[in-house]
């Protein structure tokens, strides 16, 4: 079954995501939009698509797309999210869902009400690598602590404003790292209850650039840390998993964005590299062919992300 796909958005993200869907046998991308005009055609041109336009209700007004992919700066994706999902569409959107809590269960919610799937894209969870160390934690259990650590040696570039806004992303490197992290943690532990315990933020205005949170998932501990032009030699991608029984680390390799391994006390489980918007959209395939591989969006990651930056 080929998915017909409308992407709003076609800065970096998005059109990574475009250049894998069109390779994809699960996929056509039927229409593109950005409210910078000139984009839209010219990623049109350069992939064959036969609709661009620079109005995102007019993507929606689309009647062959079936999903749309939504790459747009994060102010906008709850409320595109939920505009894609009330026409009738699927929603695939970028990390994060949302800018607070409420809007993040708001969004849930209108998928409920819609019938429709919403995939949030927290890239990470869908390398085989992770699975590999998810797979493994039934057997190592139980989980005594967890830290997860994501320092980008690059940050956002200057030209693109609307990261370093708090009205147009929600906060810094907290919220555009961090939430996979979070998200991860969540997900991999799936606890009953989370709490945050401190939250020690960079002072850099108007958004932060480093973070560093201590959490606990009922009784496990989980430290989380994050920056933007971190000063190491390479970007340094990890999540720690400690067991009563053994050790297990998942890494990028060499500083690399692409390149993943999946190491139990020093054993080697699994090395792979990806250009992951593939696993993004071979999970959003699996998701919207079988209902039960839909994946789990958990709120509670951005009542974290509230608590953190002292949102009411
Ligand atoms: N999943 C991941 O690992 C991952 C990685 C990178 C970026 N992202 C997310 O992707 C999103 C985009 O990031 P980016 O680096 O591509 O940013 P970008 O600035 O390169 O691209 C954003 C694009 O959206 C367009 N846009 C703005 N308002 C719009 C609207 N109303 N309708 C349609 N288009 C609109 C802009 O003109 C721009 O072309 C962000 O939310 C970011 O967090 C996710």
């Amino acid at each position: 079954m080929t998915t017909r796909l409308g992407v709003a958005g076609l800065g970096w993200l998005g059109e990574a995501l475009i250049r894998d869907a069109v390779a994809s046998p699960a996929f056509s991308v039927v229409a593109v939009q950005d409210v910078v005009p000139d984009r839209g055609r010219e990623v049109a041109d350069r992939y064959a698509v036969p609709w661009h336009g620079d109005r995102y209700e007019d993507l929606l007004g689309v009647p062959d797309v079936q999903a749309v992919l939504i790459c747009t700066p994060n102010h906008l994706h709850a409320a595109q999210a939920q505009l894609a999902l009330q026409a009738g569409k699927h929603a695939l959107v970028q990390k994060p869902l949302a800018l607070s809590a409420a809007d993040a269960r708001q969004t849930v919610a209108a998928a409920h009400g819609a019938g429709r799937l919403l995939f949030v894209d927290y890239t990470y969870r869908f390398l085989e690598s992770m699975a590999v160390l998810r797979d493994l934690l039934p057997s190592v259990g139980p989980v005594r602590s967890m830290r997860a650590a994501f320092h980008n040696i690059y940050g956002p570039g200057a030209e693109k404003t609307w990261f370093f806004s708090r009205s147009t992303a929600g906060g810094g490197a907290l919220t555009d790292l961090g939430v996979h992290l979070l998200d991860l943690g969540l997900w991999l532990l799936r606890p009953g209850r989370v709490g945050l315990l401190t939250a020690k933020l960079s002072a850099e205005e108007p958004v932060e650039h480093a973070a560093e949170l201590r959490l606990a998932l009922d009784e496990v501990p989980f430290e989380v840390a994050v920056s933007w032009n971190a000063s190491l030699s390479s970007t340094q991608i990890c999540l720690e998993v400690e067991t009563q029984a053994a050790m297990v680390r998942w890494e990028n390799l060499d500083g690399s964005f692409f390149r993943f391994r999946t190491v139990r006390d020093g054993e080697l489980l699994l090395d792979r590299e990806t250009t992951l918007r593939d696993d993004t959209l071979r999970a959003f395939a699996a998701a919207l062919a079988d209902p039960s591989l839909v994946p789990v969006i958990d709120t509670r990651v951005y009542d974290m992300l509230d608590q953190a930056y002292g949102r009411p």
